[in-house]
């Protein structure tokens, strides 16, 4: 039991660390995806600084070789032009020509800058489409991954209760002998004891007072009798035989007749379509869930009318069990304790067995129904 639940947490925790991987990956995919648009955002502006610094570097070249055209024909006409002239000349074409090379540097490292972001923004948008063809890939494999081990946990559950019904349906087992042997003890055995000691004393009695052993006889008819009742009893909820040599509808008959008679509840029992042969092993689950049904209502539900109905249609046998008793809430009951009852629970697995349907319908205050249908051919291998 405890290595399953083991098991159990280590699925659980590898399906929390998938889906954190799976969360961690989309991360990277989307930084991967910011990153991109920040650099293309960054090469746009770039990309339009060079273009503006380009068109800045031909206009000052313009500028600057006008300016050393109009210097040579200032320094050639030295009677038109003063000392001045040829100065003011001079120092413009001095200061275009600095202004040129300082703007062609710029434009260099514009270019230099632009091309360095080409080329990031290349490297970015590959690993983009990687880190998304991995999120895609990922998030399938780790879906099934994810899915498959879900569904192992949910097996494994089912181990469990599993697990737990067997140990239950061995308790049971026990709880049954210990009670069957305290009744014969307690009955039948104790009655027989008795039986031995009147007869041991009748036969004392036998040439003395033949009155007297008349009587003793007498009451050891009646223990006689009440013993075998007794045996009948154990020996019917052992298994009523009335099964095998009745079949089913005089059995739940009897025991309705029974049950009606020892709490006085009212108890109808309908019977629909033409009752068929069902599978000994089917036969037995339907008086099993009556009877435990009406035991159960017995013990907990303190109900006026109760119904059990049978319906036999084309494969399947239908029962209804109702009663207007107190209800209860199945979440409350504790159905996978060890200890809990087992009645429900052996109900619903004998019915599984047989690939037949058990549904417990109950709400506090409004009474509990029960549902089976169980086919009624059955495989008994
Ligand atoms: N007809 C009913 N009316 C009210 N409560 C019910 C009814 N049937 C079952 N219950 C509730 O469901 C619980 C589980 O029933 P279940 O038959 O599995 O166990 P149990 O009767 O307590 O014990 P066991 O059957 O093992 O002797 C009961 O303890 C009771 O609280
Ligand atoms: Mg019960």
């Amino acid at each position: 039991m405890l290595k399953i639940d083991r098991l159990n947490e280590i699925i659980k925790n590898t399906v929390d660390v998938i889906e954190k991987s799976k969360n961690e990956i989309f991360d990277i995919a989307e930084g991967a995806r910011r990153e991109c648009k920040h650099i293309e955002d960054e090469l746009n502006l770039v990309r339009n600084q060079t273009l503006e610094i380009i068109r800045q570097v031909d206009e000052l070249k313009l500028q600057e070789v006008e300016s050393r055209h109009r210097l040579m024909i200032v320094s050639k006409n030295i009677k038109e032009f003063n000392e001045n002239d040829i100065r003011i000349a001079y120092e413009r074409a001095k200061d275009l020509q600095i202004q040129f090379i300082i703007k062609q540097t710029e434009e260099q490292q514009l270019i230099q800058k632009r091309s360095d972001l080409e080329r990031r923004l290349k490297l970015s948008r590959e690993t983009t489409s990687k880190a998304e063809s991995l999120v895609s890939k990922v998030g399938v494999a780790m879906g099934y991954l994810g899915g498959g081990l879900m569904e192992l946990s949910e097996q494994l559950d089912d181990i469990r209760e599993k697990q737990t019904l067997g140990i239950k349906i061995i308790k049971a087992q026990e709880e049954e002998r210990k009670r069957v042997a305290r009744e014969i003890h307690d009955g039948p055995a104790q009655l027989m004891a008795n039986l031995v000691i009147k007869t041991e004393l009748c036969e004392k009695l036998v040439d003395k007072n033949p009155i007297q052993v008349k009587m003793e006889l007498n009451s050891l008819k009646e223990l006689a009798r009440v013993s075998l009742k007794d045996v009948r009893k154990i020996i019917y909820d052992l298994r009523p035989m009335s099964l095998d040599d009745l079949g089913l509808i005089p059995t739940v008959q009897r025991f309705i007749a029974n049950y009606i008679d020892e709490t006085k509840q009212n108890v109808e029992l309908l019977v629909f379509g033409e009752p068929s042969a069902l599978a000994p092993i089917a036969e037995l689950a339907v008086f099993r869930i009556i009877q435990e049904s009406l035991n159960n209502i017995r013990k907990h539900a303190h109900a006026k009318y109760i119904h059990v109905k049978l319906e036999f249609i084309a494969e399947s046998i239908k029962l209804i069990i109702s009663d207007d008793g107190k209800g209860f809430d199945k979440g409350n009951v504790k159905s996978k304790d060890i200890d809990g009852g087992y009645g429900l629970l052996s109900m619903k697995e004998r019915v599984d067995l047989l690939n037949g349907k058990l549904e417990v319908i109950s709400t506090p205050g409004k009474g509990t129904k029960i549902f089976a249908s169980i086919p009624l051919q059955i495989n008994e291998g």
